[in-house]
């Protein structure tokens, strides 16, 4: 949520802050904003509401000199997202500018406080008074710049990654991070000259340099054009800078001639999902090999129950997984919201593993899930796509996803590569334990090893979804319908459409919707219906019939070959035939097309739906 950019050295900062926020556009589109120090001395602020290129739009004719600048795209937290509450912020005396990214939760007290002493305040935000504290601070301290932000940080609660210009100190940033993200990047030349970069996360970055920074909670930098970089944390104790080599390329956050991000994301999962199985698939042997499992067999073999964390579409991954995981190794597998799970004293005993799932590792209520479970003696495993994020360096092990740098809001890849890791993971858990026979576990994992190809196949013979989504735009009400595995693709279905499309989608497992749903079933209300040739087949084809026969229009998502749920059904999507247990990766996937595809005709603008954000990193 929110994006922060920065930049300091000899070029101009404004086409590097610019691009850096159509970069970060995914966490927030409110409104953008960039503040410069011009080559006059000025410390300009141009803000406005919406998105980055209304901002363009709007300082076109403004002062847009400076080699110094900072820059946000604002998801809106506190005050509504107008031009007032846009970020930068100026400090009272207008010598300081900053910007912000999380959520000050003292904000109404530190207020109070500050406007007794005759602050006066321009916006509604939270942010706005961390600018005029750290004025504050600086003036009753008589001190610089980053001696006042490390003070006046102290009395401040919340999250923050903030990024500070002042206006007579043109040669110098000072940025801080506790609970949002902040990445440095730095360039030396080879002249000697240095530059520094700021971002949220490491794209606005990547074409500049891959020398990297993750700034750690509760520490505060300050960068120069001497190309010093000091880092100290809050109690003012210096730290060494740990520089890291970006594992990034440009390309992969580009759009590479797909009309949007979401698009381009769900035809790169094959190829997604062989990066995330290289090295840990073993096709010769049949094996797999995760390390994060390998290094803490003991706890692994020891544990007697399994809590995974997580929000969103994260959530319905872990949903699948606890099946998986259960089935393949007999371990309870309780699977929790984060945001509920962090405020209800949850008992966690000292032989449990906590795993959090997040593409982004930094979901601010799946961090202080894992926190709490931390404190309660759980030993915490991350799966996480953005490597170097908050979780996996909360987390005692775990595994990255590998499947690339996810734009679209709307996540696609991600999931099915978290689908495909927790299936890994359940396979060297039962490896460990042996909780599988060997033919099972390498029948499992010689068809796991195939699911990409499958996945291509289920691209390749799906294309025309386009065709028919335009009969669909005008629905006001889906609902989707699964069993088993495929009750959890039932709510990813549901979620992609409704987050994308804005209409109204429900998931419900098959059999329950005679409990409820079934009542609005009528001639206007498409019901998605997964129902391979597996398992529960004859089980779904009676719930099909009983929506038949109230007049409901079936899309059905059947195995290669399947007559019946096909004669049964007014639109058919074909999947390959696989393992129940690795249907959802398949089933997904004409799901996903079906709501890009609803969306794009609809005119929604399907990588930055409205409200919504990629990286929620507040609660
Ligand atoms: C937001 C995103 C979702 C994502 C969820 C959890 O709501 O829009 O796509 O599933 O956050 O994010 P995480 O990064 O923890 O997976």
């Amino acid at each position: 949520m929110c994006g922060i950019v920065g930049y300091i050295g000899d070029q101009q900062a404004y086409p590097i802050l610019i691009r850096g926020l159509h970069r970060l556009e995914y966490r927030g589109y409110d409104s953008a904003g960039v503040s410069l120090i011009s080559e006059k001395g000025d410390l300009n602020i141009y803000k406005a509401k919406g998105k980055v290129a209304a901002l363009e739009e709007s300082c076109k004719s403004q002062d847009l000199t400076g080699t110094i600048g900072i820059a946000h795209t604002r998801w809106a937290t506190h005050g509504e997202p107008n031009q007032v509450n846009a970020h930068p912020h100026y400090s009272e005396s207008r010598n300081l500018a900053l910007v912000h990214n999380g959520i000050i939760e003292n904000y109404k007290s530190l207020r109070t406080q500050l406007e007794e002493y005759g602050m006066t305040f321009a916006s509604e935000t939270d942010t706005e008074v961390l600018v005029q504290l750290i004025e504050y601070v600086k003036k009753d301290h008589n001190c610089d710049l980053f001696t006042a932000v490390q003070l006046a940080l102290n009395y401040v609660v919340g999250a923050y990654a903030i990024a500070i210009l002042e206006k007579d100190h043109p040669d110098q940033l000072v940025c801080a991070r506790k609970g949002s993200p902040l990445v440095i990047g730095v360039s030396k030349k080879a002249d000697g000259r240095t530059e520094f970069f700021l971002g949220s996360d490491a794209t606005p970055i990547v074409e500049y340099t891959n020398q990297v920074v993750y700034l750690q909670d509760g520490e505060i930098a300050i960068m120069d054009r001497t190309g010093r970089l000091e880092i100290v944390d809050l109690k003012s104790t210096p730290q060494t800078p740990k520089m890291a080599t970006l594992q990034l390329n440009l390309d992969q956050i580009e759009k590479g001639g797909f009309p949007h991000f979401m698009l381009k994301e769900i035809w790169e999962q094959p190829n997604a999902l062989r990066n995330c199985i290289r090295g840990r698939i073993n096709p010769a042997n049949k094996d797999i090999i995760l390390t994060g499992v390998l290094d803490h067999k003991e706890r692994f073999l020891n544990c007697r129950r399994i809590i995974i964390c997580a929000c969103g579409t994260s959530w319905h991954s872990a949903l699948i997984g606890k099946y998986f995981i259960e089935e393949a190794c007999q371990i309870p597998v309780e699977v929790e919201y984060a945001s509920e799970f962090r405020y209800r004293n949850p008992v966690i005993l000292p032989d449990d593993i906590v795993i959090a799932v997040s593409q982004s590792g930094e979901t601010a209520d799946t961090l202080a899930a894992i926190e709490l479970a931390k404190e309660k003696g759980a030993f915490l495993y991350g799966i996480c796509n953005v490597i170097g994020s908050s979780i996996p360096r909360a987390t005692d092990s775990g595994t990255y996803l590998h499947v690339g740098p996810e734009i679209g809001v709307a996540s696609t890849k991600a999931f099915t590569g978290q689908v495909i890791t927790l299936s890994m993971l359940g396979l060297a858990i039962a490896k460990v334990r042996k909780s599988l026979s060997d033919e099972m576990y390498h029948m499992l994992v010689e068809e796991l090893y195939k699911i990409p190809d499958k996945m291509q196949w289920t691209l390749e013979n799906n294309k025309d979804i386009d065709k028919f989504a335009e009969r669909f735009t005008y629905c006001k009400n889906f609902l989707y319908l699964g069993r088993g595995y495929n009750y959890p693709v039932a709510l990813e279905g549901a979620l992609k459409l409704k987050e994308i499309s804005y209409i109204h989608a429900e998931g419900y497992p098959a059999a329950e919707m005679k409990h409820g749903p079934i009542a609005l079933v009528d001639a206007e209300m498409p019901v998605v219906v997964i129902a391979p040739k597996r398992g529960m087949y004859d089980k779904i084809v009676s719930n099909i019939q009983e929506i038949k026969s109230r007049g409901g229009k079936i899309i059905s998502v059947v195995t290669e070959g399947d007559v019946t749920v096909k004669g049964m059904s007014d639109y058919t999507f074909t999947i390959p035939d696989t393992r129940d247990c690795y249907v959802p990766l398949l089933a997904v996937i004409p799901l996903q097309l079906l709501s890009y595809y609803v969306a794009v005709t609809k005119g929604c603008n399907v990588d930055q739906p409205r409200n919504l954000a990629k990286s929620v990193t507040v609660e």
